[in-house]
């Protein structure tokens, strides 16, 4: 099986900066996405992810999966414990701490689990006029045994730094990153404030990213895939990424990535990819929510 790598993390900070009891929480650096996956599919994906040695699953009230990927941890036999589950919840429970907590007991009674490890709000919707107000509940949360942990999602540096002024710092901030793509400037703000990059879409998706001479040059040379080389430049550089596959044989081949390193050329390369600049957008924060 594959050595997996975790980093700690801070998502038990409450505002006067003690922790609240669970401060040994510690998240793989490799994870399986699991959107667009859903029903059994989904439970089939995860259930072989689990058995190649994946032990962090990304799911999301959005994907409408939860309950298929809770399926498949209750099925698998491991401890709970032994398995990093993240969720996500929508727009409409974000608010005070009473509404956060429904939406979060709907989603542990849809995925069949007495608690998630990691709970993110799944976009900052500030049209809502209410995502620092979300993380507030998320805090309030954390420590009552029904999330370990709490983070955000899609949060620009302008979003986080409200979060910050009130005085909280999520874990996570899950953002669009992958190397055509990097938003190197969402990572720095995240870093300056100790909250962990985990990169979504890590691998573009698959498609033209994987054919790019820079990648295949290197992966060429070390005898890995593109994908690994790409998967590789996150985890080398302290980012959590979270491929989907429901593949059993890609999965094996993305989660195979703690046995080789890239050189500090390799990873100059590979940051060399991308040409965004901060205002292009995929899906921009400030226009796009659910
Ligand atoms: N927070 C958010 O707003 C947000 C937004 C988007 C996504 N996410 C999360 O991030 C996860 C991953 O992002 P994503 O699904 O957009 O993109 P991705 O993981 O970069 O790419 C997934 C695609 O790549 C293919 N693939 C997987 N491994 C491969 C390999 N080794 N070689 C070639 N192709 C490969 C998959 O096909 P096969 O399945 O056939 O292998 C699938 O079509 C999602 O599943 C979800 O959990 C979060």
């Amino acid at each position: 099986m594959t050595t997996q790598i975790s980093a700690p993390l801070n998502g038990t900070n409450i505002p006067d900066g003690e922790t609240s009891g669970d401060a040994g929480v510690r998240i793989p650096l490799l994870g399986l996405g699991t959107w667009p996956m859903t029903g059994d599919e989904c439970t089939e994906a995860v259930s072989s992810a689990l058995e190649a040695g994946y032990r962090h699953l990304d799911t999301a009230e959005n994907y409408g999966n939860e309950d298929a990927v809770g399926r498949a941890v209750v099925g698998s036999g491991l401890a709970r414990d032994e398995v990093f589950v993240t969720s996500k919840f929508n727009r409409r429970w974000h608010g005070p701490v009473d509404s956060v907590r429904a939406g979060l007991e709907a989603a542990l009674e849809r995925a069949g689990l007495d608690y998630f490890d990691l709970y993110l709000v799944h976009w900052p919707n500030p049209d809502q006029g209410s995502y620092v107000q979300a993380c507030e509940s998320l805090v309030e949360l954390t420590g009552t045994g029904l999330i370990r942990s709490w983070g955000v999602s899609n949060y620009k540096p302008a979003h986080l730094q409200q979060v910050l002024e009130a005085g909280l710092v999520p874990a996570v901030n899950q953002i669009h990153c992958q190397p055509l793509f990097a938003q190197p400037h969402v990572q720095e703000a995240n870093a300056a404030a100790g909250v962990l990059t985990a990169a979504y879409t890590p691998i573009g998706r698959g498609s033209e990213l994987l054919q790019q001479p820079a990648i295949t040059r290197i992966a060429s040379r070390l005898g890995r895939t593109p994908a690994q080389v790409v998967l590789r430049w996150h985890v080398q550089q302290g980012r959590i990424a979270l491929p989907k596959s429901a593949d059993p044989q890609r999965q094996r081949e993305n989660l195979d990535v703690f046995s080789f390193e890239l050189t500090a050329e390799d990873l100059a390369t590979v940051d060399a990819l991308d040409s965004a600049t901060p205002s292009d957008s995929f899906m921009d924060a400030d226009e796009f929510g659910h």
